[in-house]
């Protein structure tokens, strides 16, 4: 069932040829404070057809955007200038981009893994899509525009082509936030301090089936943090 915040927001894709597009998603991923170093990668897994990022953008009906973007960009005026909907292909099927003028509140990606991947974790193959790397502007979060979201790729991800009955996704643990060294380390690298959104995800009717090291986070001394996380799914439908 949709959230009762899925109006709120709409999805477009990510246009990874356009340089406007690629450094937005560097400023949002910088202003996340996760994963900025792998946009340039993220590229290059697009060209191939792999992981595809979408934009988050309040739509049209709601009633405030203006007062709300204004608060945004007054955070980050890096991402002052509205991004054109330009994006040619989505895992290179062609689509009519509509030169639509937007600014994005956030992101969130689908992707699909390999089979054996899937089937290690215990997940139906085909028929897993992952979603990956959401981010709502610090500036607008409590609103509802994370839940709106993802309820908005879910839709996207049990459509054709992809078809998910499941979808997955990994999160930061309670277990590593409740680790003193670990979030001390962390807030130090951090634009923002590390939380963990196990719970939020619970709320949209996710359910943690593993948890184990998901991620290596290296600090800029060179220390390597091993990061206990939360593998999470759910039945579409
Ligand atoms: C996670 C994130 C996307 C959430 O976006 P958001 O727009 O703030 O979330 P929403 O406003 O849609 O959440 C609102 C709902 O969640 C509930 N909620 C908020 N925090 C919660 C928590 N810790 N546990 C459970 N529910 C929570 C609210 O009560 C509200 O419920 P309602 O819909 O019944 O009114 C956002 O905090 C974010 O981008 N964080 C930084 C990046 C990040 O951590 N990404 C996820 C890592 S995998």
């Amino acid at each position: 069932m949709a959230s009762k915040h899925a109006w709120k927001v709409d999805l477009v894709p990510w246009d990874h040829s356009s340089p406007e597009h690629v450094e937005r998603m560097y400023d949002q991923r910088v202003a996340c404070g996760w994963r900025a170093d792998e946009v340039a990668s993220w590229v290059e897994y697009a060209k191939k057809g792999g992981r595809i990022f979408y934009w988050v953008l309040f739509s049209d009906a709601l009633p405030d955007r203006e007062v709300l973007l204004k608060k945004h960009v007054e955070d980050y005026p890096k991402e002052a200038q509205p991004l054109r909907d330009t994006a040619p292909e989505i895992r290179l099927v062609p689509r009519e981009p509509t030169a639509k003028e937007f600014i994005p509140i956030g992101h969130v990606a689908l992707d699909i893994h390999s089979a054996e991947d899937d089937a290690s974790l215990g997940l139906p193959s085909p028929g897993t899509v992952w979603i990956h790397g959401l981010y709502i502007s610090y500036a607008l979060q409590g609103g509802g525009y994370g839940t709106g979201a993802m309820s908005k790729v879910e839709a996207l991800a049990a459509q054709e082509p992809m078809n998910a009955t499941t979808t997955a996704l990994d999160t930061v643990s309670k277990e590593t936030v409740d680790d003193p060294d670990i979030v001390r380390a962390l807030n130090e690298e951090l634009t923002s301090p590390v939380t963990s959104k196990e719970g939020w995800y619970r709320r949209q009717g996710y359910e943690v089936y593993k948890k184990g090291i998901g991620y290596t986070f290296r600090t800029k001394a060179g220390r390597s943090i091993d990061l206990i996380v939360s593998y999470m799914r759910k039945t579409l439908g």
